[in-house]
């Protein structure tokens, strides 16, 4: 059983980062356009704010990945289900996620993009636990450092519940029920 926990990340902190990571694009990118590409579901929320309050020209695609396994955290092998339908070459492109944990979707999602020839490539997550990471990924954006703990609330879900919760919640597993 999941049990919804206290606030970890309030709403107004939440939109100060969205705002300085906004703020940070609009200042790196220079009107030049960019190429958001949202992996989903979780990044929706952050990727509504940010594209909102970004200066530069934006177009907008997704991604759906999920990974092999049930567990809450990813199993290493990573499957591709939706891709993007536009051609990123020469093309300046930032994968928005919700959440890095061990890094493992992210550094997969880097490689693919990678290959595809575009101008450049960085990426932008909401929040962030790097004492979780297994593989070396710095993200070029990295809203809000947090604890090892799990969270939902601004996009993030555990069962699909609590993705449209305002501010951040910490999750509690109940392990007796
Ligand atoms: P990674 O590949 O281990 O970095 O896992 C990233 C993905 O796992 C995110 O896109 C989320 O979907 C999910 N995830 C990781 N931590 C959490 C959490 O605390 N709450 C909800 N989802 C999480
Ligand atoms: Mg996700």
């Amino acid at each position: 059983m999941y049990r919804l926990g206290e606030i970890l990340v309030t709403r107004e902190r939440i939109r100060d980062m969205a705002e300085e990571t906004a703020a940070k694009i609009s200042a790196d990118y220079d009107g030049n356009e960019i190429l958001l590409v949202g992996v989903l579901k979780g990044a929706i929320v952050f990727l509504a704010d940010l594209c909102r309050m970004i200066t530069a020209p934006v177009i907008i695609d997704f991604i759906i990945v999920s990974s092999y396994g049930q567990e809450a955290s990813t199993s290493g092998v990573v499957l591709l289900r939706k891709d993007i339908d536009i051609n990123i070459e020469n093309k300046h492109v930032i994968l928005v996620e919700d959440i890095i944990d061990t890094g493992v979707t992210l550094s997969y999602l880097k490689n693919i993009f990678e290959y595809r020839g575009p101008a450049s490539l960085k990426i932008c997550t909401a929040f962030d636990k790097p004492s979780r990471h297994t593989v070396d990924l710095k993200p070029d954006y990295s809203g809000i450092q947090i604890p090892n703990e799990f969270v939902v609330g601004y996009g993030l879900d555990v069962a699909g519940m609590y993705r449209n919760l305002p501010d951040l919640h910490v999750v509690h597993t109940d392990i007796d029920e």
